[in-house]
């Protein structure tokens, strides 16, 4: 049913006596009686929604945007609080956005940069968004390449990974390196490790290549990675540090995939974006400050977008801190972000409380203006009672 834009008009009650139609008359009054006029009516097969309007706050400036009256109610005719609503397009994020407001759970996908960042933003702004994660499934298509490139169905899998292998450090421009167990190759005087296509580099990895390091006496490692376990940059390039070792986590582009571009010798390798967050402890409480962030690869920024850029926080366009970080799943407790009507960004988050005292490992998390993340984990030590401390991420 649908809302009539007129109200029907009411209808006089009739019925069949000795054959014959027959109005039916209040017995009290004697007038005929009638049922009153509807409000509602049979949706029809054509829906007449309007357009979102230009000025509207709903509009996001997402070329294909639906307007979420539309999807409200697809959502509502066809599923259940609670139940699951996907939408494997979804572009700004509309459905994904109404199915939350309407107490569904929701799963949302799409292979535009831009579509996931709208999406990830409009959901933040919905009012007690629960949580929700973005996972890169784009190591599905990784293994579609390393299966065609280096032959999956024709050779065993240790010559597949060999010959991966082989093929980055080439592109790197290092030479392979035989007889280690993490070290892969060589490049001048710095051993380099390559993370696998279909996992994100973890601690733990870079953990056993800084110890095979220090046992063969190395002092500068390169590790490049497709993706990176969460909090990793820093903490990992100081703990190297300490231990004499110069550590530079290093990207692997997706240009490596295209044929094109690794003939033309077009593939570059960036170093991972840095940001710099302070914790600062008062008793139970806890708040971090943002205190630089540098982006991967500037030269990559178009000129228009570089003149914008005043200082090291223009490039942030939203960051969220989870207080108790489990190594799982980012829970957004507190976010900063920008919106198309207030471009400000807090850079000191409000004081968090926690309920017992303790050692909390609290992740940051960066989203740039191009719409990539950077994260990083800072460790709080809270106790009852205490004055305000301050330590450097
Ligand atoms: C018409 S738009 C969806 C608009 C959306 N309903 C909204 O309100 O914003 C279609 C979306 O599908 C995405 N898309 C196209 N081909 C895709 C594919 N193979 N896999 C995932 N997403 C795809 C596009 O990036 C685009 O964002």
């Amino acid at each position: 049913m649908e809302p009539r834009v007129e109200p029907g008009r009411p209808t006089e009650i009739r019925k069949k006596v000795d054959g014959r139609i027959t109005r039916i008359r209040d017995p009290l009054t004697g007038k005929n009686t009638f049922v009153e006029g509807t409000t509602e009516k049979k949706i029809s097969d054509v829906w007449r929604l309007p357009l979102i309007n230009s000025m509207s706050s709903e509009r996001l400036g997402y070329g294909t945007q639906k307007p979420e009256a539309l999807l409200e109610r697809i959502v509502k005719a066809s599923s259940n609080p609670g139940d699951i609503v996907a939408d494997f397009f979804c572009g700004s994020g509309t459905t994904l956005a109404v199915a939350e407001r309407l107490s569904r759970r929701w799963i949302g996908a799409d292979l535009g940069r831009f579509a996931i960042h709208t999406t990830r933003k409009r959901l933040m702004e919905v009012e007690n968004c629960k949580h929700f994660e973005i996972l890169n499934l784009g190591k599905y298509e990784r293994q579609i390449w390393q299966g065609s490139t280096f032959g999956k169905n024709t050779q065993p899998e240790p010559l597949l990974i060999f010959d991966y292998l082989k093929f980055i450090l080439d592109l790197y421009g290092a030479l392979p390196l035989a007889g280690m167990t993490h070290l892969h190759g060589k490049k001048g005087r710095a051993m380099v490790h390559i993370g696998a296509v279909d996992a994100p580099v973890t601690i733990d990895e870079v953990n056993n290549c800084l110890q095979e390091c220090l046992a063969t006496r190395q002092t500068e490692l390169h590790v490049l990675g497709w993706e990176w376990e969460m909090g990793l940059n820093n903490l990992m390039i100081e703990q190297a540090k300490s231990q004499g070792v110069r550590l530079i986590p290093l990207s692997i582009p997706r240009e490596v995939m295209e044929q094109q571009a690794v003939d033309k010798g077009d593939v570059q390798f960036h170093q991972l974006a840095y940001l710099e967050a302070e914790p600062e402890v008062d008793g139970l409480r806890a708040r971090v400050k943002l205190v630089d962030f540098v982006i991967a690869n500037t030269e990559l920024i178009p000129d228009e977008v570089r003149t914008k850029i005043k200082k090291w926080s223009d490039f942030v366009d939203y960051w969220a801190v989870d207080w108790d970080f489990q190594s799982d799943t980012f829970v957004n407790q507190w976010t900063s972000y920008r919106t198309r009507q207030d471009r400000s960004l807090a850079l000191k988050t409000d004081w968090h409380t926690y309920a017992t005292p303790g050692v909390y490992r609290v992740l940051i998390k960066a989203i740039d203006i191009f719409g990539i993340d950077t994260s990083q984990t800072v460790e709080v030590t809270v106790n009852a009672e205490g004055k305000a401390k301050k330590g450097k991420a």
